[in-house]
């Protein structure tokens, strides 16, 4: 058992639970505090959406997936904490009654503390904040009218007043002492001679993928080792011509930052699950976990990414694409951590496409990355790499070789195509047939083309 200590809805709390338990369950289970739904229990639904607040800002994130010994010295607020002291409700709470956008009311908490973090960040992109926020029976018409309705009365929340570190500070006065450093390293060389010390410890970032395996599984997370306050392991640090990535950074903080950088990868980083996932989740997590589908490593390997490993005071840097060595085996020794990945800081001519059954909150079918040089018309240099194609995030070398040397056309294109067939043996499941694949990641690259000749692409802007 570790004390906790966090601010829930104005109230410090201290927590002695296993450092792994949800914060869903704890809210449901341990202090009847109810208005938090549970639906899927995996990431999928945000009936679970808590607002859960540190010194970065506001953030939505999906309670079934945040563990206790996440939220130490942060500010958690539930919908039963969302109205103002002085009776009134929250604007987003008031909008979603006047404009009908509650029907059964299962969805709604989430709903309203999705929509209660975006009106205090002054967000109005409604369509990306709800999208991991499912509604079965409303219909999402009234829920984005009531989200527009919100958007001009003043939040209640002030943020200076919901920064974080209340509790835990409180905590250190009456001289309870934070979680142990070994359960929540400060620094990125703190965890290295932990982790060294302690290979078999269970290393939680996002939780986005091990959280599955509490809930879904049942299963334990033995020797648990935080990431989420290594401050220095969350940093994105331009370095010459390249951005060096800290292994924590969560995936909507490397989108925003890419926005201005490279924004074929924002744009892909866009589609990746939903708005309460990205906030939690981190490249280093995405890398790690190394499944196939994963939708970071493809762009990464056609950006020529290089990682860094570390172990203990010893370094060593490979490119992405040696890491994956065969399905969900990795190199990486025992004791070894990613601790960053470096990137060109530009790329104009990257693009990543990922295709999927729905547009948000989708796993990848297959996702292909391109990142080629054309000097007059000719293909001067191709990076190409695929998800969902092998058993691993993979390159191309037969469609580079194919491309390379030669007029940047559509015969070149079709030219190609045969060389889908020898770096990939796609299989088949439940997302796609195995020729599906195999067709769709040659016709990416038809979209490919047509997308650096400036055509219309997204299948949002196309028009019949
Ligand atoms: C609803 C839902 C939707 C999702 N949608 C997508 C999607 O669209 N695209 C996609 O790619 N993924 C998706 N995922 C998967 C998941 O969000 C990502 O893989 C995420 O990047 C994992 O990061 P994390 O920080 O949450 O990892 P964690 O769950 O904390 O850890 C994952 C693995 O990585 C290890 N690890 C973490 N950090 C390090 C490190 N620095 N060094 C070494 N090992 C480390 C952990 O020990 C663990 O084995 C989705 C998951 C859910 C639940
Ligand atoms: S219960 Fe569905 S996202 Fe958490
Ligand atoms: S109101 Fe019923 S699920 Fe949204």
């Amino acid at each position: 058992m570790t004390e906790i200590a966090f601010t829930l809805n104005g109230t410090h709390m201290y927590v002695s639970a296993p450092p792994t338990r949800s914060l869903l369950d704890w809210l449901r289970e341990d202090i009847g505090l109810t208005g938090t739904k549970e639906g899927c229990n995996e990431g999928d639904c945000g009936a679970c959406t808590v607002m859960v607040t540190d010194e970065r800002g506001p953030r939505a994130l999906n309670g079934c997936l945040l563990l206790l010994a996440q939220l130490d010295g942060k500010t958690v607020h539930t919908v039963e904490g969302l109205a103002p002291p002085t009776g009134d409700l929250h604007p987003v709470q008031q909008a979603l009654i006047d404009h009908h956008g509650s029907q059964c009311g299962f969805c709604t908490p989430g709903i309203a503390i999705s929509l209660a973090t975006a009106h205090t960040l002054g967000r109005t992109d409604h369509d990306t904040v709800l999208a991991g926020n499912l509604c079965r029976c409303t219909g999402y018409a009234p829920i984005i009218r009531a989200a527009r309705a919100a958007q001009s009365p003043p939040s209640p929340f002030i943020l200076a007043q919901i920064s974080s570190g209340g509790a835990r500070g409180e905590a250190r006065r009456r001289g309870a002492d934070s979680p142990p450093p070994g359960l929540h390293p400060r620094s990125t060389d703190d965890l290295a001679h932990l982790y060294a010390r302690r290979p078999d410890a269970t290393l939680i970032a996002g939780a986005t993928d091990l959280g599955l395996r509490l809930t879904k599984d049942l299963a334990d997370l033995p020797d648990p080792i935080f990431l989420s306050d290594i401050e220095d392991l969350r940093r994105i640090e331009p370095q010459g011509n390249s951005l060096r990535i800290g292994a924590a950074v969560t995936i909507e903080d490397l989108r925003a930052a890419l926005v201005s950088h490279i924004p074929g990868m924002a744009d892909l980083l866009g589609r990746f699950a939903s708005l309460q996932i990205r906030n939690a989740a981190t490249i280093g997590g995405n890398i790690a976990n190394g499944s196939p589908i994963g939708d970071t490593p493809p762009a990464l390997i056609a950006l020529g990414a290089t990682l860094h490993l570390r172990r203990g005071e010893a370094r060593r840097d490979m490119p992405l694409e040696a890491f994956f060595l065969d399905y969900r085996k990795q190199d990486r020794l025992p004791g070894e951590f990613i601790e960053a990945v470096t990137i060109p800081a530009t790329a104009p001519a990257l693009r990543g496409y990922k295709l999927s059954k729905r547009f948000d909150q989708d796993i990848s079918t297959l996702c292909g990355c391109f990142n080629l040089c054309i000097a007059e018309g000719v293909v001067t240099s191709a990076r190409v790499a695929f998800g969902g194609m092998a058993g691993i995030p993979k390159r191309a070398p037969a469609v580079e070789a194919a491309l390379l040397g030669q007029p940047w056309t559509l015969a070149t294109i079709e030219a190609a195509r045969p060389a889908f067939a020898a770096d990939f043996t796609p299989m088949s499941d439940m997302r796609a047939s195995a020729a599906y694949r195999l067709d769709a990641a040659a016709n990416l690259l038809v979209r490919y083309f047509h997308d650096l000749a400036g055509q219309t692409v997204s299948i949002r802007e196309l028009r019949a």
